[in-house]
């Protein structure tokens, strides 16, 4: 097969990637192209090895896809590939060496600290909380350090709700994000990297009712999407600078999404920078795309003949 789609894997996001491998293989073969979806597993190295594909397009979410592990073997095979480098995978998928990354190169991100499970229970998980809401106020986000689709995210209106949120979050990582909450517009911006430099695409409004967790995420219509986003031109045209300007910080290739909230008085605050953004039915991205006037599938054929070595 010309163009092997990397699915599934081990991870929590494994649903979501099988969904983003459906769409992307349907997408390219309408497209014209002949592709293979692949499971991985235990066996992908070997199989690999025995029958080394012309391209691969990784749609895996969460660690051991979106950390740039599957990269690494795939540099070490010398199997060309879409997205960014193992080393990008690694700094944009950790959300607080990512967000300082950012905050360096200009990019808002909203007020946090990292809790690491052990400091919490070690230094007195009363104390600790105390500090963490003085410094940052309420409401807050806490998030796995690490992660996607808001798997362990709770947020947090009172005090006495952080204990339980960590404890959520320290089920799927032992470092928790405990992140200020910005009040305002969730919007989601794409950003393709096709050879003449990362361009932003048309900014997706996500009108959620309450938090766009698992289930706003990946449920058909629980959730309302605007393109464009109903926010003034001059907002909108600095959500895309500043979605470039991530992407280029992070040192990401081909695609990413920036994931960002517009505050009261217009000011864009980036959470985070995906490099492997849900490519699935009900995924920001592909909406992005399509508003941009491209055909999905075409898209994703430009991305495989973008893969470098
Ligand atoms: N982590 C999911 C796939 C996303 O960001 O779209
Ligand atoms: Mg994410």
């Amino acid at each position: 097969e010309r163009v092997v789609v990397l699915a599934g894997g081990l991870s929590n996001e494994r649903q979501v990637s099988l969904r983003s491998g459906t769409r992307v293989s349907a997408a390219l073969r309408a497209a014209g192209v002949e592709v293979a979806v692949w499971d991985v597993d235990a066996s992908l190295i070997d199989e690999l090895a025995a029958d080394p594909p012309q391209v691969v397009f990784p749609l895996l979410h969460g660690v051991a896809g979106e950390d740039g592990t599957v990269k690494e073997v795939l540099e070490l095979l010398g199997v060309p590939y879409v997205g960014a480098a193992p080393g990008a995978c690694r700094t944009a998928f950790d959300k607080a060496v990512a967000k300082e990354v950012l905050s360096r190169a200009g990019v808002a991100t909203p007020a946090s600290v990292t809790l690491p499970k052990a400091a919490f229970h070690d230094l007195g998980a009363t104390a600790v909380m105390a500090r963490v809401v003085e410094r940052l106020g309420l409401p807050l986000f806490v998030k796995p350090r690490a992660g996607g689709s808001a798997f362990g995210v709770t947020r947090v209106e009172r005090a006495e709700e952080l204990p339980g949120a960590l404890m959520t979050c320290f089920g799927h990582h032992d470092e928790a994000l405990v992140e200020r909450a910005v009040a305002g517009t969730e919007i989601a911006v794409a950003v393709a990297d096709l050879g003449e430099g990362p361009r932003a695409l048309p900014t997706v409004e996500i009108a959620a009712d309450g938090v766009y967790d698992y289930a706003a995420r990946y449920t058909a219509g629980a959730v309302r999407f605007h393109i464009p986003a109903r926010v003034p031109a001059a907002v909108a045209e600095e959500a895309a600078r500043v979605a470039v300007r991530a992407h280029q910080a992070l040192g990401l290739r081909h695609l990413s999404r920036t994931d960002a909230i517009v505050d009261a008085a217009g000011g864009v605050w980036v959470l985070e920078t995906n490099v492997a953004p849900g490519l699935t039915e009900t995924s920001t991205f592909p909406l992005a795309v399509e508003a941009a006037g491209l055909d999905f599938g075409l898209f994703c054929r430009e991305l495989a003949a973008s893969a470098v070595p």
